[in-house]
């Protein structure tokens, strides 16, 4: 019976809530829990701009017979890597989806941005924002209508995921402001974003079925759904969001893209999403299940649609009004950003094996790459004042991460194949700029760390010597500084079998050896533990440059020379060692026909754990040093009126595109100065940690990270901060109530430079 029911429920896009075990026999995966399947039409109603938009489609799909709707609604082979049929007679175009989320996969005449992970370590609204702004500009330039990003799924729960690099930092609250920010400025260029993958995709094994069964099922409470991972969706979704991609996993036992409580019951109903739902490519198991659970658009061929939607809709199996809902949906989010208007160019995206004229989009967004390049480094450790680097001076350059390959092409049969340039592949051939699979970018040119600092030594009329090669370089017993360049990389496909890598860690070893002030810079997909060296007493500097993209030489000597005062901060927890990161380190590897993975952690991943368990990291998640050094001061907390205890203060008013439009009321305000006391300009990034009050219902974590401005000081000048807090960022998933609610007691507010380093400490009291 049980079998039954849930051969039932997964065919018909229904989601069990259940934590399983790891079963090899379907009868034996336990059902709780069933969410119905339930369509939720889209209504427009969120905003005037909403409003408008469908107003508009309504009109077109109205006149629209059943194939010419759904015609919208399914992948056609194209220019494309996504590209959507026609309604020639009623003037709507076929669209074209693009990668990547850091730039314009496979394509010339793009530029190649730092990847998710790497704005994130920014900490920087703006440079988010001027990001998502300058991405959308040149998606639009070649004709290209959706962007297939942001990313915040995978959000980073497994350690050595091999796609947290796509993503915003695996807090909710930071990558939730990297998602705002990067879809309002993809958007604002006239370009739909596609927050994607929708949800729980947090590891690369067994992401989609195969020989050994079905794809691995992420079972995962519903309060920490919540809380964590579709909290940052909120977020774009409030600004604005026009489509979502669905993720290839299973979500509690149900295919992402055929979840009806993920598609219909979360994100159209509780957060009033607006636009429309796409499949990863080939993530759609199901025709009519698929349908009525949420799903819009298949990718990227038919899938189990075309005909076979057509015929469902005529024999009653997919209703008329949901047909109409999928096609309305998807001209709603053509209009609401405005690609109707006659000025949005054809799609103009071509292989390097095409002959073409060349569609230049760059413009100058390099200055831009190099500014957040500098910006998202983070500089962990700095002993004696080895940097800034002085001048003039004696330079020796190693590692193998220094300079760009011999031959970008190294290795044609991975994952994307073809045009993709992949600097740094399977580490050790050259230096890392972004990661692989369909998230890598397409360089115009790659600056590399050597070229970069071979121009800056030319420049002081320093001395510069190398060697990209040997395990154990010469010594030069002249250095001021020994410079190793290593990396980490990472891929979607793929999950990392480790953190570190014994060639880079015997290269930073054996240099140390020889050389007094030897200075390391990461390139890194994300976490890389460095405890083979790091107390190395010549190991005197540590930067984490992360991925930034094709301007990475010039980002880099700007903060090694100290143009550039370092003010990245970790958007990540490094440990002292891999074992810390306990059973989230790697992702489930199971050979079982229904693969199961517990989210048993619940809220507790990255720092939340470690502050649970008292473990003390190498360097905490908000960690990174300035040139100068910073003292924060007069800490105030006021609360506004708005503080009802209750779980949503009006149930009435209608959800908007986002959420209950209450939950982004600011209910407090947290203030402090942070002054310069050092001898440089510097930015620092101010950090608030709450400690929501915890009682035998809702346990919370210690503190989370609620609020974070990063502000440039002059030397003996001081700013003031301000953190506007939400009654979002104060609520905790109320699950009998199905309501975001605020706690009566008393908050904790820490104000500080790290998750670790607090310097004001004070508290928001709740009344009941
Ligand atoms: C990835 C998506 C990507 C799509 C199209 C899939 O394999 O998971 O993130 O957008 O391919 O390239």
């Amino acid at each position: 019976m049980k079998s039954l029911t849930t051969a039932l429920c997964a065919l018909l896009g229904q989601s069990t809530i259940v934590l399983g075990q790891g079963y090899t026999n379907e009868s034996e995966v336990p059902l709780y829990g069933l969410s119905p399947p339930s369509t939720h039409l889209g209504s427009g109603g969120s905003s005037a701009r909403w409003t408008d938009a469908y107003a508009r489609a309504q009109a077109i799909v109205a006149q629209a017979t059943l194939e010419e709707k759904l015609n919208l609604t399914r992948g056609f082979a194209g220019q494309c890597v996504g590209n959507t049929g026609s309604i020639a007679r009623l003037g709507v175009p076929a669209l074209c989806f693009s990668d990547a989320p850091d730039g314009i996969r496979g394509n010339e005449f793009v530029s190649a941005f730092p990847a998710g992970i790497h704005v994130a370590a920014t900490w920087d609204r703006d440079l988010m924002y001027d990001y998502g702004r300058a991405l959308g500009d040149e998606y639009r330039g070649k004709g290209i209508n959706v962007a297939l990003g942001p990313v915040a799924g995978p959000l980073g729960r497994v350690v050595r995921g091999g796609r947290n690099w796509e993503g915003l930092s695996n807090d909710p609250y930071l990558a939730g402001a990297g998602m705002g920010n990067v879809v309002r400025g993809m958007q604002d260029a006239g370009v739909m974003a596609n927050p994607k993958h929708w949800l729980l995709n947090e590891q690369e094994w067994r992401r989609n079925p195969g020989s050994l069964g079905e794809s691995l099922s992420s079972n995962v409470d519903d309060r920490t759904l919540h809380e964590l991972y579709v909290f940052p969706f909120m977020d774009g979704l409030k600004e604005g969001a026009v489509s979502v991609m669905c993720s290839y996993q299973r979500v509690n036992n149900s295919y992402g893209c055929q979840n009806s409580k993920m598609l219909n019951g979360i994100l159209k109903t509780e957060l009033g999403f607006e636009g429309f739902v796409l499949s990863d490519w080939g993530a759609q198991h199901s025709g009519v299940a698929s349908a009525n659970a949420g799903l819009d658009i298949v990718m990227p061929d038919a899938g189990y649609w075309g005909q076979n939607l057509t015929n469902a809709v005529n024999n009653g199996s997919v209703s008329t009004e949901r047909a109409t809902d999928m096609a309305t949906r998807i001209l709603a989010a053509w209009y609401y950003t405005k690609q109707d208007n006659g000025s949005f160019p054809s799609p103009g995206v071509y292989s390097n094996l095409q002959k073409h004229e060349p569609i230049d989009v760059q413009a100058n967004h390099g200055a831009l790459i190099r500014e957040i390049g500098a910006a998202g480094t983070v500089l962990v450790k700095n002993v004696n004042n080895a940097l800034p680097l002085k001048k003039p001076t004696f330079v020796y350059v190693v590692g193998y991460d220094a300079q760009v390959p011999a031959s970008p092409w190294q290795n044609p049969s991975r994952y994307g194949g073809g045009y993709e340039v992949n600097f740094g592949w399977e580490t050790l051939k050259g230096t890392l700029v972004t990661g692989g699979g369909s998230g890598s970018s397409a360089p115009a040119y790659v600056v590399s760390p050597f070229d970069a600092i071979r121009d800056r030594v030319v420049k002081d009329r320093g001395i510069l010597r190398w060697d990209f090669e040997s395990i154990n370089p010469t010594p030069y017993v002249n250095a001021d500084a020994c410079l190793v360049f290593i990396n980490a990389y990472a891929s979607e496909s793929f999950d990392r079998t480790s953190l570190t890598d014994e060639f880079s860690d015997r290269l930073v070893k054996n240099t140390a050896a020889n050389c007094t002030n030897t200075i390391v810079v990461i390139h890194s997909t994300g976490i890389r533990t460095v405890d083979a060296w790091i107390d190395h007493p010549n190991v005197t500097a540590v930067l984490y440059a992360g991925l930034p993209g094709q301007e990475s030489g010039h980002s880099i000597v700007d903060v090694l020379w100290g143009d550039v005062a370092p003010s990245g901060k970790l958007p990540f927890t490094i440990a002292k060692q891999e074992s810390d990161y306990g059973h989230l380190l790697n992702g489930t590897v199971t050979f079982d026909a229904f693969p199961q993975q517990d989210f048993t952690e619940g809220l507790y991943i990255d720092y939340r754990a470690f502050d649970r368990d008292g473990d003390e990291p190498l360097y905490a998640f908000g960690h990174g040093l300035s040139y100068t050094t910073f003292e924060y001061k007069d800490l105030a907390v006021m609360s506004e009126e708005k503080t009802d205890t209750r779980p949503i203060p009006d149930p009435a008013v209608p959800v908007v595109q986002g959420g209950h439009p209450a939950l982004w009321d600011v209910v407090a305000h947290v203030t402090c100065t942070v002054s310069n006391t050092g001898g440089v300009a510097a930015a620092e990034v101010a950090q608030l940690y709450v400690g929501i009050p915890s009682n035998d219902e809702f346990v919370t974590p210690v503190r989370q990270l609620r609020g974070f401005e990063k502000v440039r000081v002059e030397p003996g000048k001081m700013s003031t901060v301000t953190f506007p807090l939400t009654r979002r960022d104060l609520s905790v998933w109320d699950v009998k109530a199905q309501q975001w609610r605020l706690q009566a007691g008393s908050y904790k507010i820490a104000v500080g430079a790290s998750s670790r380093d607090i310097k004001l400490e004070g508290s928001l009291e709740i009344a009941a």
